[in-house]
């Protein structure tokens, strides 16, 4: 594929070469000892990102939603689209984050949550209300398909919430149901009303006028549901959770969401150096791939969902170079809805202890900072956090909490650890959850000190990243190297070669390296310093991941 002319300038291939990191602003920073994170607090902490001699050296930040929301799911139930909500600042605050980060040239990517809002949007209080009235057709609103014995309307067709039970919630002053994918607070958005559509794009205009870079897009791929909505057809072996017992025909992934998104490519594509990232709802790999183009990445989950073995690596990697094939796709070990990377391989090799988790964390990041595609970093994850526990009686995450037992999303969403004090740096109040029980000994600040520490190792590899044409640009090879224990990969640009070996075990060992390029020159491992030359066999110890140049 030939770049337009516009790629060939870096300040526009950000998107490509540069590396996102996720901040969940409630859990970043505090600077009212309110107990939640906000603007401010993320502002004083910018340097730890970027701009600074010792700063982790990412391209962008993405913020999580930081709009007006009664916040029954984290901030994805928006009430305002256009401001920000008190408990994180003002829009002059965010006008300063905005600044900061430029002048630190860091992007700002806003969360666009499009597919909903919250059930307390002055458009559903008015949609509600009546069949007629400007806002009437804003949401998904159908008539009963028959009663009950009892009188009871019954629901419009199967379709279900992925938090749980029916996706229809009926509201008696329409006598209709609206249609809500997700919390009966969350009334899903009529995108085939042109008004609602001017409105989001009105609104879109809005943000890339105030200078942020680019946006995340919320579920995107249900945007639109089929026109007539036929029920789904049911799977006879569903999976472990209500949602997969239909095949999700016409709730999602209709044709015609294309054209949409077109629509609103075109708006963000009229700012130069701006992208966005969608985020893939429930679907596989071909569809992110089918929804892909420059400048608007699609996360897929196939490295998310990937456990940590060799074997599975290498068949997560070469799955997703052949539908990425010509395309370019997003990295993503962790965020705001799963359980931290670093616990779930701690779980895989049934090891809990701290030198176990930092030899996980730093293999793991290099895996992840010289795949190729555009790194999505998860806030914490640089200090190789884990999750944490949370007790029901703390429970923030309503919707988790709604789902039972199998789905908790407040573990990975603990307070930031910036130092080792009583409240971690984090705030001067009481957290909103939690601190991470090992706050007082894995926190930024001592990393900072260490040469030794996971944040040592990441900036390590952002810095090889950033200077390696290979490691951001180059097409990726596995490479076979006679132990199943050790994943390893080539990528290659023109004459430039750099390789990359993982052990995934605890058992160490020598390897064969790949013949095609001796010598090889070693220029990293995740566990401490290396020499550089090496013969044609190298050591890669337990949980080792070495970066090796031509
Ligand atoms: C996305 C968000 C998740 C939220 C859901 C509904 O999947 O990442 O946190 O619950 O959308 O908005």
């Amino acid at each position: 594929m030939t770049a337009p002319a516009a790629e060939q300038d870096p300040a526009s291939r950000w998107w490509r070469d540069g590396v996102v990191y996720q901040v969940y602003p409630r859990s970043f920073a505090d600077s009212n000892g309110d107990g939640v994170g906000d603007l401010p607090g993320l502002i004083d902490h910018l340097d730890h990102l970027a701009g600074a001699a010792d700063s982790l050296g990412v391209d962008a930040i993405w913020l999580s939603p930081i709009y007006p929301s009664p916040m029954l799911d984290g901030g994805y139930d928006v009430t305002d689209y256009t401001a920000v909500d008190p408990v994180f600042g003002t829009l002059a605050d965010l006008d300063r984050l905005i600044e900061e980060c430029h002048r630190r040239r860091i992007r700002v990517i806003l969360d666009l949550v499009m597919n909903h809002t919250s059930n307390l949007h002055p458009w559903f209080l008015q949609s509600r209300q009546s069949t007629t009235g400007p806002f009437a057709d804003f949401y998904l609103w159908r008539d009963p398909s028959g009663w009950d014995g009892d009188g009871r309307p019954e629901p419009p067709n199967n379709w279900l919430s992925w938090f749980g039970g029916s996706a229809w919630e009926w509201e008696p002053r329409r006598q209709q149901f609206y249609l809500h994918t997700f919390l009966p607070e969350q009334p899903d958005v009529n995108w085939r009303c042109t008004a609602l559509r001017a409105e989001m794009w009105s609104m879109v205009r809005g943000w890339l006028d105030r200078g942020v870079d680019g946006f995340r897009l919320d579920v995107f791929n249900a945007f639109l549901k089929a026109a007539e909505m036929p029920s789904n057809p049911e799977i006879a072996a569903g999976g472990s959770i209500p949602w997969d017992s239909q095949e999700h025909r016409y709730d999602k992934d209709q044709p015609e969401l294309h054209d949409l998104l077109a629509e609103f490519r075109r708006i963000v594509d009229s700012r130069p150096g701006t992208m966005t990232v969608g985020e893939l709802f429930t679907s596989g790999i071909d569809a992110a791939v089918a929804y892909w183009a420059p400048r608007h990445l699609v996360f897929d989950w196939v490295l998310l969902e990937t456990a940590w073995t060799a074997a599975s690596f290498r068949a997560a990697i070469a799955a997703r170079e052949a539908a990425w094939s010509g395309r370019w796709p997003a990295i993503v070990l962790s965020n705001h809805d799963r359980s931290r990377h670093v616990s779930r391989y701690l779980d895989t090799l049934g090891r809990h202890d701290r030198a176990t988790a930092d030899a996980l964390a730093k293999a793991a990041a290099t895996i992840e900072l010289t795949l190729r595609g555009t790194p999505f970093l998860y806030y914490g994850e640089e200090i190789g956090a884990t999750d944490i526990a949370v007790p029901r009686s703390r429970a923030r995450d309503r919707a988790a909490v709604r789902m039972a037992d199998w789905w908790n999303r407040d573990g990975c969403r603990a307070p930031m650890a910036w130092t080792a004090d009583a409240t971690a740096g984090f705030t001067s109040g009481r957290p909103w959850l939690p601190l991470p029980s090992d706050a007082a000994s894995r926190n930024v600040e001592q990393q900072r000190a260490s040469e030794r520490s996971v944040l040592a190792h990441y900036r390590r590899l952002l810095a090889l990243r950033r200077g390696s044409t290979p490691l951001r640009t180059g097409e990726l090879a596995l490479v076979d190297v006679g132990d199943p224990d050790v994943l390893a990969y080539l990528r290659r640009a023109g004459d430039e070669v750099t390789l990359v070996v993982v052990r995934f075990g605890l058992r160490g060992g020598e390897i064969e390296l790949p013949r095609a390029a001796w010598p090889w020159r070693a220029v990293l491992s995740s566990l401490g310093p290396v020499t550089p030359t090496v013969g044609s066999r190298v050591e890669v110890r337990p949980l080792e991941a070495i970066v090796l140049e031509r």
